[in-house]
């Protein structure tokens, strides 16, 4: 079967279908087999699927197979049972052979009637729900205050009208942004205007400006800093260092940047892997010479020579390419711990920073023994030793710009302009977003707790969290009993991958405390915003947001921080952190079609129940085995059962790098997704066996006959219904680790015999191949 997934290059298998479409004469046949309920199904599901020449064979699959279709089941009459069964119905094409192509099966309907918008590079079921999200934060956020609300609630309203005021931005001009750089001691390329500060190389002090711009400002270069829970003692804080984040292309705001975590769907409209390859990629010539304009364009709009400005940023970009490829050069082999001495190297003065740093609460302040972990010795030696040699006044422009680069979209029109025209150099958007969807994204990005209250409180139903609980726990259950029947996994390791499983920590819906308006405004009231200072804003945000980080060092860690540092409630996405073991399933994330109280288990299963199993597979994918249940980096497996797992992987690799986007002709990255799809199909199973292994029978949804079984992967596929344009297939394939939708449902469904059982998929079709890869199983 390898054979004909290569040779048909296992492309959407829109034309060539496997077997022949002509209507025959067995549904006759089938009629003294089945009840005469089942029949109107069949001939839509069955029948097209199976070959002439081979009906006995088939029907002894079909009577092994099928699951008896109950006649006696109830109807679900509640309203969402009829919107579901009307969404069930309308996003499918029934036309489509379900064995041919699943994908088109489930969401031919769906993707006829939905077109890419001109801002956007693809649609999904994710951005529709995103969009809706949207629409009911601009409601909550554009509401008059009532009496009794939380009164940190003057800071969303606030910051998200100051967005929308453009005018007063345009005034405003570039002063809020030059007042800082002149309070840094000037951007070197700016030359002898006030911004500029005539900066003088002797005088430049490293350590003063790095401590400014991470401590005040809260922008990582160089090397990430961070405060994290001490994973030998989880009541403690320590300081953490590792390499930087580059995202060159910054076509967005600024969004939370979290190492380590993965997410359900890719929530940035650019990505880390993007912006190496625009740095060092040869390919990539075209958007780094944008890049170069870009940064051109910036500093002579804020006054720069346009003579200096083009000498200057073409030394900030050899600069940050450098960087960007001793990242390369020297990837993550595992954390050592450091004190501040050892880790400057002589080099830089890691104590003399961090005091500068550190707000003074932080009792007792650091010293040269202070401990830190350091996630990336080899490029902090490396680097440290290579920027040793470098020129001042480059590394002053490059640190400034970074700040430069992530305070653009707070500026005026001129400035969004030339944002505007890099994006559409590096093939991003073809027209600007909505300046609303901006100013809701950010408002919700930056007070998330106080838009994730807001969202509670109006759509979100308090038994969910309840409910989904209890899924979390079948879900797990079904993993810990799979463990009992793999066969690859050895014996001795068993007791430890169930012991993670067990040990991951799981957050769902929001954080008890938000609802209690004392601690919510507790949380705020260091922070203000007014509705005309909308760079100033983000500027106090900032410095709240880095110093209070900061801060925490010689705290107790409270309860609930660290998972729902991942995101906030209003976000319609799902994380696990291998880091610390946990996963978080946002109440955005907890509306149809993933979850709804009235819907019937299968659906639930079908949607939150997958993605739970995908949440709780990662901790077992390619990069999750490497972490221990607390965390820890480390070997915790026996060597035959590290083998075993490369083997497996390897087939889902193989199986993916085979998959084709019409759309652009071009084939997946099956290494760079190994790690999703190794969680989608693991997640699919789990779900599958916790649903009928513990759900009694369900009612049917009005109109819809099909199995319980059948109506499970419906579910699974429908979550994935999305189109591309040729631009957001190539930026899907080079640039997400997560395999684009029609495959997340094709190459899950190809592997899972469940599947092909519940819709008697002839062996040998595109949908049932004999070659089946399991990692997870
Ligand atoms: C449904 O699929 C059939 C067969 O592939 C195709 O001809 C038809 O255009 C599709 N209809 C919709 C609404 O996508
Ligand atoms: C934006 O600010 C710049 C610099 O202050 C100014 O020259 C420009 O006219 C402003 N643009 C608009 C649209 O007001
Ligand atoms: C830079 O500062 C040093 C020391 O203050 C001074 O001697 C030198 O003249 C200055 N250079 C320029 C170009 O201003
Ligand atoms: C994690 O690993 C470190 C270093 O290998 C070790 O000192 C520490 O005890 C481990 N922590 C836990 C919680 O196992
Ligand atoms: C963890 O740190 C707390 C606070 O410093 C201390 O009381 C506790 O004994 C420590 N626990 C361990 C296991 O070291
Ligand atoms: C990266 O570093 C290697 C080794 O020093 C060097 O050969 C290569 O040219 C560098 N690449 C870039 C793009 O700087
Ligand atoms: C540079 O990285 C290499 C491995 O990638 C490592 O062996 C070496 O010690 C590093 N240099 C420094 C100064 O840390
Ligand atoms: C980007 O868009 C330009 C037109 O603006 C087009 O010529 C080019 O082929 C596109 N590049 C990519 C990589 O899609
Ligand atoms: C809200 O939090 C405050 C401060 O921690 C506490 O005193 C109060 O009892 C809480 N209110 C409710 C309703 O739990
Ligand atoms: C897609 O690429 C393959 C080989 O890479 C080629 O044979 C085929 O003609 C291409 N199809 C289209 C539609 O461009
Ligand atoms: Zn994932």
């Amino acid at each position: 079967m390898k054979d004909k997934l290569t040779t048909s290059k296992a492309q959407l298998a829109r034309e060539d279908s496997v077997v022949s479409k002509s209507p025959s004469k067995i549904p006759f046949i089938l009629v003294g087999i089945f009840a005469a309920v089942t029949i109107a199904l069949m001939i839509t599901t069955i029948v097209f699927a199976v070959q002439k020449n081979d009906i006995a064979a088939k029907l002894d699959e079909l009577k092994a197979n099928k699951p008896p279709v109950p006649v006696d089941r109830e109807t679900c009459t509640t309203k969402q049972c009829y919107d579901s069964a009307y969404a069930y119905l309308s996003n499918m094409n029934q036309s489509v052979n379900p064995c041919d192509n699943f994908f088109e099966y489930a969401c031919g309907g769906w993707n006829q009637r939905h077109t890419v918008p001109e801002d956007q590079i693809k649609v999904s079921v994710f951005s529709s729900l995103r969009d809706d999200l949207k629409d009911k934060l601009k409601v909550l956020f554009e509401r008059s205050p009532i009496a009794g609300e939380p009164s940190s609630y003057h800071i969303i309203r606030n910051d998200y009208q100051s967005c929308e005021d453009l005018d007063t931005i345009n005034e405003l001009g570039a002063k809020p942004l030059t007042d800082v750089l002149t309070s840094l001691g000037g951007w070197p390329v700016l030359g002898s205007t006030p911004a500029g500060g005539n900066w003088n190389a002797t005088t430049f002090d490293f350590e003063k400006l790095w401590a400014a711009l991470r401590g005040t400002h809260g922008v990582q270069i160089i090397v990430y800093i961070d405060t994290v829970t001490d994973p030998n003692n989880k009541t403690k804080h320590k300081l953490t260092a590792s390499t930087p984040f580059f995202v060159v292309p910054k076509v967005g705001i600024e969004k939370t940047q979290l190492r380590g975590v993965k997410t359900l769907i890719d929530e940035r409209d650019y990505s880390e892997e993007l912006g190496i390859k625009i740095l060092l990629d040869e390919s990539y010539s075209k958007e780094r010479k944008a890049y170069l304009q870009y940064m051109i364009d910036i500093a002579v709009a804020l006054g720069a020579d346009e003579t200096v400005a083009k000498e200057d940023m073409k030394n900030l970009i050899e600069f940050e390419s450098n960087m960007a490829n001793i990242t390369v050069l020297h990837p993550y082999s595992g954390t050592t711990e450091n004190t501040l001495k050892e880790i400057g190297m002589d080099v830089i003065d890691w104590t003399r920073f961090f005091q500068l740093m550190l707000p003074a609460s932080v009792d007792p302040g650091v010293t040269d023994d202070e401990p830190i972990f350091n996630y990336s010795p080899n490029y902090i030696g490396n680097v440290t030793m290579w920027i040793k040699d470098q020129d001042n006044r480059v590394k002053a422009n490059y640190m400034i710009w970074c700040l430069v680069s992530e305070m653009v979209p707070f500026l005026n029109e001129t400035f969004l302009a030339i944002q505007h025209e890099y994006q559409l150099e590096v093939n991003k958007t073809m027209s600007p977003t909505a300046r609303w969807k901006t100013c809701v994204n950010n408002a919700n990005d930056q007070y998330m707790f106080i838009s994730g209250r807001m969202y509670v409180d109006e759509h979100f139903t308090e038994d969910t969290i309840q409910k989904t609980l209890e899924i979390v726990h079948n879900v797990r259950t079904a993993f810990k009993s799979m463990l009992k029947t793999n066969d690859w996994l050895q014996e001795e390791d068993k007791g430890v991958v169930a012991e993670k499983a067990d040990a991951m920590d799981i957050a769902i819906g929001y954080p008890e405390w938000i609802k209690n308006n004392t601690k919510l405004d507790a949380k705020y009231a260091d922070l203000t915003a007014t509705d005309d200072e909308y760079f100033q804003n983000n500027l106090r945000y900032r410095e709240w947001l880095s110093q209070g980080a900061l801060a925490r060092l010689r705290e107790e860690v409270k309860d609930d921080y660290s998972l729902w540092s991942f995101g906030g409630p209003a976000v319609v996405n799902a994380m696990y952190g291998a880091a610390i073991n946990g996963i978080l399933i946002p109440a955005a994330l907890l509306q149809p079609p993933f979850y709804h109280k009235d819907l019937p288990w299968y659906s639930n299963y079908g949607g939150i129940g997958v993605i739970i199993g995908h949440e709780i597979t990662h901790g077992f994918d390619n990069s999750g085995r490497r972490f221990d249940k607390d965390g820890n980096y480390t070997v915790w497996w026996r060597q035959e059962s590290i083998d075993n797992f490369l083997e497996r992987a390897q087939c889902i690799i193989d199986q993916y790098s085979e998959f084709i986007m019409p759309e652009t002709n071009r084939s997946l990255n099956g290494g760079q997704t190994q790690g999703e799809n190794i969680a989608d199909n693991g997640g699919l199973r789990e779900s599958y066996k916790a649903n009928m292994g513990n759900i009694p029978k369900q009612p049917r949804l009005p109109g819809i006959d099909f199995t319980e079984e059948q109506m499970f992967f419906l579910s699974y596929s429908q979550l994935w219904c999305s189109v591309f344009t040729p631009e957001g297939a190539d930026d899907v394939i080079d640039n997400d680790v997560h395999s684009p939708g029609p495959y997340r449902v094709i190459g899950a469904l190809q592997n899972n015999e469940a599947f092909s059982a519940a819709f008697n998929c002839p062996a040998g079709s595109y949908m049932n191949p004999d070659l089946k890869c399991k990692v997870w199983y």
